[in-house]
């Protein structure tokens, strides 16, 4: 029995280094507990439809998915701006404006030009780390750059198109 335990878990571990898919209720729940932090701090209400945004955005952008890297051509002007809104990195390919290809990383699709360092490219590398951290099965520091952001741009970086009018209540009605 108890080798059948070990080879379960080194199963686990093995599928956890590949990508783990982080539940939909867990990442609210986890989201939740931050930003309520974040709130009380700041002495405002905490507003859930942050939230349902957010992890609405993780579903489109990477499929709950936390190694999920994908890559991204962001055309000059505005002709893309279509697909870009699709792809999230919270909007913020808008101040991009010569034709480059990103690296998104991780749940939230985080871009190696502005959040995190890849090693290589020319970046603001907002959150202060390496682009690995955010495709780890770590997802803690994942959140807390999450956060950085909102503390930074505040909620209309939610871009993608299916989230904005999503309904906390309805998004999440199947977590307790
Ligand atoms: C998660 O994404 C990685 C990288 O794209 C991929 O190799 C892996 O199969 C994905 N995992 C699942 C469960 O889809």
């Amino acid at each position: 029995m108890r080798v059948l335990v070990v080879c379960l878990l080194a199963v686990l571990g093995c599928s956890v280094a590949e990508g783990a898919i982080v539940p939909k209720c867990e990442l609210k729940q986890k989201l939740t507990d931050k930003f309520r932090v974040q709130a009380k701090k700041e002495g405002v209400e905490f507003d859930d439809t942050v939230v349902a945004k957010i992890v609405c955005h993780v579903e489109y952008a990477s499929g709950f998915n936390t190694s999920a890297v994908n890559e991204l051509t962001v055309a000059k002007e505005h002709n893309n701006r279509r697909k870009r809104e699709d792809s999230g990195v919270f909007g913020l390919a808008k101040y991009e404006d010569t034709e480059t290809v990103w690296t998104l990383y991780g749940l939230f699709q985080l871009s190696n030009h502005l959040i995190c360092n890849d090693g290589t490219t020319e970046t603001h590398n907002i959150c202060d780390m390496d682009c690995d951290k955010l495709i780890d099965d770590n997802i803690e520091d994942d959140l807390d750059c999450v956060l950085t952001l909102f503390k930074i741009f505040v909620i209309k970086l939610i871009f993608q198109d299916d989230c904005i009018y999503v309904i906390p209540s309805e998004y999440f009605k199947e977590c307790v």
